[in-house]
């Protein structure tokens, strides 16, 4: 018996060791750890190794996982220009998903599909990711490209090689606790997109392509730059009733809010929260912090018996413009992230694979005439 479960709502289509989610209570955790604990202790790296070993590393284990992702930071010469040949005009997301495409051209077996082989690839791209995305802004701007420093961590070394000197502490741990939360979620839209193609036994940079195309959405992904243009678009605090009002009465959606899982709040906009408060108050920022505040305070009396609360996108659009970057560059940082969680489920479906293939309910008609074309 097929049953029809639209946008495959309530499906479990995969068995995964990495993230597990409690929707209704707002829990989530990787490998069994609480985000929070994860977010308040951890760092990017050792959260990439735990999700991908499914145990957390021990000193040396992290050591030499550390050394190895650095020794990828570096893309290739051939990349460099590439990048300074693309408009500036394109869209950093689209960028980010031609280049990982583009990385496989420089792998002398880029189909590799045995699980140590994927994990090698996995480590190739996220290494090379940052460098990616450093590269192309700066080109847009008709800056120098600059060299990865491999002493530094993978959020210090981004924001080095974007900026051109180094982070403050503070803001390159800011950095890396929005690494560690967006690093993964369940199988959700981008990462069942590659689960599916890799399901094929087509290629790792294919897979994490594809993944980067699903994110971009505005309902995926693309929802953090959402928040932000909302925010740029109430003028004050005192309009924020008026505006929220509005959106609902139309039937708008404010970005940022509702999930398909959470009916609560969901836990990494609590660490985020935190995160944007902080920031905030340190860059000059309080007034973007009381707005999105003040949201939710609307959103919680207006629509919270339903269920609709703010999503990891919400503060992390606040995190994001106080760290400096561009609006356009948020959703660049979940994909960053995102490949973490990406390569995890790309190695988990290769250890244990069956293709995807569902089925679709045909809904058209049946013995419909070929009319010749002149005919029509
Ligand atoms: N703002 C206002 N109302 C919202 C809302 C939002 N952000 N998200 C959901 N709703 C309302 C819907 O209008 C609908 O109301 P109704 O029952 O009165 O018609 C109800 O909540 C259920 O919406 P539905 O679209 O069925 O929920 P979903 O599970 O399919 O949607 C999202 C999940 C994420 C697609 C949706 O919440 C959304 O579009 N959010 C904004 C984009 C966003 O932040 N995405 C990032 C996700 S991490």
């Amino acid at each position: 018996m097929s049953t029809f479960a639209k946008g495959l709502e309530g499906v479990i289509a995969a068995e995964t060791n990495m993230s597990w989610i409690d929707g209704v209570n707002g829990v989530l955790e990787y490998v069994g750890i609480n985000i929070d604990a994860l977010a308040q202790n951890s760092t990017f790296e050792e959260t990439v190794y735990l999700l991908w070993n499914k145990k957390l590393p021990t000193r040396s284990e992290l050591d030499a996982f550390t050394k190895e992702l650095r020794d990828h930071y570096s893309i290739p010469s051939e990349i460099k220009d590439r990048i300074k040949a693309i408009p500036a005009t394109a869209e950093p997301m689209h960028v980010l998903r031609s280049l990982i495409s583009e990385l496989a051209f420089y792998d002398s077996n880029p189909n590799d599909n045995d699980v140590e082989s994927a994990r090698k690839k996995s480590i190739n791209i996220l290494g090379q990711a940052p460098a990616l995305v450093a590269a192309y802004d700066r080109a847009r701007r008709g800056l120098d490209v600059v060299e990865p420093d491999t002493e530094l961590s993978f959020s210090q070394n981004f924001l080095y090689m974007l900026n051109g000197e180094k982070p403050t502490d503070t803001m390159a741990r800011a950095f890396d606790i929005c690494m560690i939360t967006h690093a993964d979620h369940g199988l959700n839209n981008s990462t069942f997109a590659s689960r599916v193609v890799i399901s094929t036994l087509s290629d790792v940079y294919s897979a994490l392509t594809a993944a980067v195309g699903s994110l971009r959405g505005p309902l995926h992904g693309g929802a953090n730059e959402g928040v932000m243009k909302m925010l740029n678009e109430i003028d004050s605090i005192d309009a924020v009733e008026d505006y929220v009002m509005t959106k609902l009465k139309n039937k708008d959606r404010i970005m940022g809010f509702g999930h398909r899982v959470y009916k609560a709040k969901d836990p990494r906009a609590n660490e985020l929260q935190k995160l944007a408060e902080q920031l905030a108050k340190d860059t000059g920022n309080e007034a973007l912090f009381e707005k999105s505040h003040r949201i939710e305070e609307i959103m919680a009396r207006e629509v919270g018996a339903k269920g609709i609360y703010p999503n990891v996108d919400f503060y992390s659009a606040t995190t994001y413009h106080c760290i400096g970057l561009k609006l356009d560059l948020f959703t660049p940082m979940f994909a960053m992230s995102r490949l973490g969680g990406w390569s995890g489920h790309v190695i988990e479906q290769l250890g244990d694979n069956r293709l995807f293939r569902p089925k679709a309910e045909f809904v058209g008609e049946h013995n419909v005439p070929y009319v010749p074309i002149d005919e029509r």
